[in-house]
């Protein structure tokens, strides 16, 4: 297939363009190097790929690179929780407003397939399993109940300590911070335009992306580049919260062989897939595993806490394994051990 890859000289990016070369397709790459992710470093796809620098939010730009394109991978995105609200604008401009020109630019060009990077984010605290009400959606975590050290949030109705849960996609949807809005409205907007276009759309809500290449020493780093970078100085990781939450790490080539497969088989309507391990580990844990693999100090658990933060979130990837006969490869410690070795990429 001719596809179009945003974002492909991202973290994300760069590993399915890895997939799709090997999988042999004619790939156009649309990357604007935004300077707070590259800093100003030139970046250069293998040939034959076609590099465009250019913005997703530009319609002559988005129009121009969609020429002779059957499907679209759309990476591009402002990614993390970011530093405080005074981000919103540039979330909402470079995730939400950047679909909205993509699509009605794939709309003129009667382009019909797109593969979406969303993200487990979107469904806020997920679900817990109550002893007596059954499955129920967590409540927001209060300020004065995490400063108490009151991290898990209670369930809804009687207050008692949720069981863990695997979120399938029938959940409800329920963002928390304005990262995850983001995500939620970029699949709503491109589930609109499906049905005004007959288009197809794919939305990957990946879990935690971990592995070679990942984005380090920003505000915007992932927590296993967080704890490597502190381990790489001979610092322990900081651990916030009590360790215990609940996460499912996965290796970006699994990643990027699910938004690849998901980009050739998924050719009608609108539906979304978790991309997950299946195998939940704790931050806690996977601070020990990191700190392990690089012979460093042990982690330490702080107490402090993210207000934005999700205690829990874990996928059921069955729907991908099941539609589009996907399944992870790496296993977490080989993984870990991996990303160990090949930070300094
Ligand atoms: C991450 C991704 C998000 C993605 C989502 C999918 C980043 C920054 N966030 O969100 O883009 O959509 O997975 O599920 O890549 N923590 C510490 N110590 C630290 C930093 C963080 O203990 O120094 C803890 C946090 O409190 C949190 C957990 O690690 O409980 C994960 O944090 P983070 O890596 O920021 O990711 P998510 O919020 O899970």
């Amino acid at each position: 297939m001719n596809i179009l890859l945003t974002g492909g000289a991202g973290f994300i990016g760069r590993h399915v363009l890895a997939e799709l070369i090997a999988r042999r397709h004619s790939i156009r790459v649309l990357d604007s190097l935004r300077a707070d992710v590259h800093h100003g470093r030139r970046w250069s796809p293998p040939e034959p790929v076609e590099l465009v620098v250019g913005d997703v939010r530009d319609a002559a730009t988005c129009d121009a690179v969609l020429d002779g394109i059957d499907a679209v991978i759309h990476l591009a995105a402002k990614v993390g929780l970011g530093v405080d609200v005074s981000d919103t604008p540039d979330y909402v401009s470079s995730n939400d407003y950047g679909t909205a020109e993509l699509l009605a630019a794939m709309a003129r060009a009667k382009v019909g397939r797109l593969t979406l990077a969303s993200s487990m984010v979107v469904y806020g605290e997920g679900i817990g399993l109550c002893a007596v009400h059954g499955a129920v959606t967590p409540g927001p975590r209060l300020d004065h109940a995490m400063a108490a050290g009151r991290f898990e949030p209670p369930c809804p109705v009687c207050g008692e300590t949720l069981a863990p849960a695997m979120v399938p996609e029938s959940v409800a949807t329920d963002p928390r911070n304005v990262y995850a809005t983001t995500k939620l409205a970029q699949e709503l907007l491109s589930s609109n335009w499906a049905r005004v276009t007959g288009g197809s759309v794919a939305a990957m809500r990946y879990h935690n992306v971990y592995g070679p290449g990942m984005p380090r020493d920003t505000p915007y780093a992932g927590v296993a580049a967080i704890f490597l970078s502190s381990l790489r100085k001979g610092l322990a990781p900081q651990v916030f919260e009590d360790g215990g939450q609940r996460r499912d790490f996965i290796h970006v080539r699994d990643i990027a062989a699910a938004t690849v497969l998901a980009t050739e088989r998924h050719a009608s309507g609108v539906r979304a897939f978790n991309v997950g391990s299946g195998t939940p580990r704790t931050v806690g844990d996977m601070a020990v595993a990191l700190a392990a693999a690089l012979d460093g100090p042990s982690p330490i658990v702080t107490g402090k806490y993210r207000l934005a933060d999700v205690r829990h979130i874990v996928a059921d990837s069955q729907r991908l394994r099941d539609e589009l006969g996907w399944s992870a490869t790496t296993e977490f410690a080989s993984g870990m051990k991996e990303l160990a070795g090949s930070f300094d990429h």
